[in-house]
């Protein structure tokens, strides 16, 4: 479980979030739902480290985590992809994939974490010896939610991954965070703008409005809100 406590971040000036409060649990995926600038990214690059917390606590299993380090955090199985498609773009897909397995704790060996990532992205496999520069956005998008599951994380903190893709790819990488949390009892916390999609496949979520949380309930309680058309309004 990870929970964070009247967390704030700020850069210099700017409060990018002001006092959340969270819970995110084991098995269940939880969406962080916001328009541009609304404290998404923020929010998991506080619980990865890769952002100063400037007060409040972030725990996972009851364990302190807000000044630890990053490379800590991951050692205790927190894995971020961050937006924006970040990949060795001039290493192959196989390349890639040794390079993220290399960062985890390596419980399952190379050959069978890949036939593994191959079995759910058959394409990848037939583009394991090609440049991952070269892939589709979806491509890419599969081999960074992969590059993820194979370090074989305990929280997994996505964000954004449905960005500028088409829904059908969507649904087949959302099937896959699914079936991977749900199997595994992951801890999985996705940041979206996408409400719909996102609310579709999370059991609970937070919207995030001007970095605070502005409401929260089951996926189900967000759709009947009607959190969908609210944040669409928000883009126009
Ligand atoms: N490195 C930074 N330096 C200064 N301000 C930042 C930095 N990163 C984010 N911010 C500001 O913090 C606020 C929250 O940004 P954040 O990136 O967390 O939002 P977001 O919900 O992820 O947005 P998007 O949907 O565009 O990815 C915004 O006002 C943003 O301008
Ligand atoms: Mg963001």
């Amino acid at each position: 479980m990870i929970e964070l406590k009247n967390v704030n971040v700020a850069y210099g000036n700017i409060k990018a979030l002001h006092d959340i409060n969270l819970i995110a649990r084991p098995g269940e995926i939880t969406a962080v739902l916001g328009a541009n600038g609304a404290g998404k990214s923020s929010l998991l690059k506080a619980i990865a480290g890769a952002a100063q917390s400037a007060s409040g606590s972030i725990t996972i299993n009851g364990e302190d985590l807000t000044r630890m380090p990053t490379h800590l955090r991951a050692r205790k199985g927190v894995s971020l992809a961050m937006e924006g498609r970040r990949l060795f773009r001039g290493l192959s897909v196989e390349e890639n994939l040794s390079i993220a397995w290399s960062f985890g704790p390596r419980r399952t060996p190379f050959a069978q974490a890949l036939e593994q990532v191959y079995q759910s992205f058959p394409i990848l496999k037939e583009r394991r010896h090609g440049k991952s520069g070269m892939l589709s956005g979806g491509q890419q998008q599969m081999l960074i939610v992969s590059s993820v599951t194979i370090r074989e994380p305990q929280y997994m903190l996505l964000d954004e991954p449905s960005l500028g893709l088409a829904p059908i790819i969507v649904q087949q990488i959302f099937g896959f965070i699914t079936h991977y949390s749900n199997s595994r009892q992951t801890t999985v916390i996705l940041a979206e703008q996408m409400a719909a999609m996102a609310l579709q496949i999370a059991d609970q979520g937070y919207v995030l409005r001007h970095g605070r949380v502005v409401m929260q309930g089951t996926a189900d309680e967000l759709k009947k809100a009607d959190v969908v058309s609210q944040l669409s309004a928000a883009y126009l």
